[in-house]
């Protein structure tokens, strides 16, 4: 990753150092609370597969050709872990030969850019709890990614070369709507620029903030991000509107920079009463 990665000078200057090994052991939030016990669906044929892993906006899928190996029971500990994760397995092998599988393998297929990442042969067979979530944490991008130190490394795990920040605080009042609005966009751009979401009230994002020069008093905010050239730009908004975000999207592809007239104006920021 990080060889893809040395023009990246953003992120890993944001990122620091803190993606050790260790992290993978914190305490997991989880989303939405104990949930039921459950196990992966079994994919028994094709169509079943193919089914499944389109329905996903991040699927995971466990090819294994032999059910003994340690990683199997590793993997059904993933399904309690990650609520929001699609999990399936297979050792059918018509399936196993549909996706190429010649060796036990899990793959992560993610709908945003259509990319199917693979973990295979020994390196997963005798892979630990630890090291398989964090894979998951890293790379489960979704239409709309919450920016955290473990998705901040997955988000230049794509091809995508364009991100778009929503720098907001998840406490405001106006959060919930105004993030219904930014996914509702996210979708006219899928496939050409990453939607994330940066919740400007963890400390951990402070770094993020102020790489972009926004001042608390301008949020919430745009901020666009291309990394091959590391051009990016920023739009303080009252509200998100589909509109506002297409806009500000499309004003960027064609290579307007809204923070170049900013900067006169910055001895009148946009106050919040
Ligand atoms: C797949 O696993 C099931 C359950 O363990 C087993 O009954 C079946 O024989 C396996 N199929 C193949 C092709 O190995
Ligand atoms: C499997 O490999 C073949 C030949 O390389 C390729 O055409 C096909 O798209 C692959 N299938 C999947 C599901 O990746
Ligand atoms: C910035 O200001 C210049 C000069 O007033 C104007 O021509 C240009 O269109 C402006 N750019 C944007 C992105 O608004």
């Amino acid at each position: 990753m990080e060889a893809s990665c040395s023009r990246c000078l953003l992120l890993l200057f944001l990122l620091t150092c803190e993606l050790a090994p260790e992290v993978a052991g914190e305490v997991e939030e989880s989303s939405d609370g104990p949930g039921t016990a459950q196990g992966p669906i079994w994919l028994t044929d094709v169509p079943t597969a193919e089914e499944f892993i389109s329905a996903a906006e991040v699927a995971i899928v466990g090819f294994f050709q032999d059910l003994e190996i340690p990683v199997v029971s590793v993997f059904h500990s993933m399904v309690q872990k990650f609520q929001d994760v699609s999990f399936g397995i297979s050792n059918n092998s018509e399936v196993l030969a549909h996706y190429n599988i010649t060796r036990n393998s899990i793959s992560l297929f993610r709908l945003v850019d259509n990319e199917q990442l693979k973990l295979e042969g020994e390196e997963v067979e005798n892979m630990e709890a630890a090291k398989l979530s964090l894979f998951i944490e890293t790379n489960s991008l979704r239409l709309v990614t919450e920016y955290n130190t473990k998705t901040g490394f997955g988000l230049f795990n794509t091809m995508i070369e364009i991100h778009l920040l929503l720098v907001i605080s998840k406490a405001s009042p106006e959060y919930a709507e105004n993030m219904n609005r930014y996914r509702k966009a996210a979708r006219l751009f899928q496939g050409k620029i990453l939607f994330v979401l940066v919740d400007s009230g963890m400390k951990e994002n402070e770094k993020v903030i102020s790489f972009f020069k926004l001042k608390k008093s301008q949020l919430p905010a745009l901020a666009i991000y291309r990394t091959f050239d590391d051009q990016w730009d920023t739009l303080p908004i009252t509200e998100v509107t589909v509109e506002h975000v297409k806009n500000f999207c499309d004003g960027f592809l064609e290579g307007k920079l809204l923070r170049e007239n900013r900067t006169s104006e910055e001895k009148t920021p946009k106050v919040e009463l």
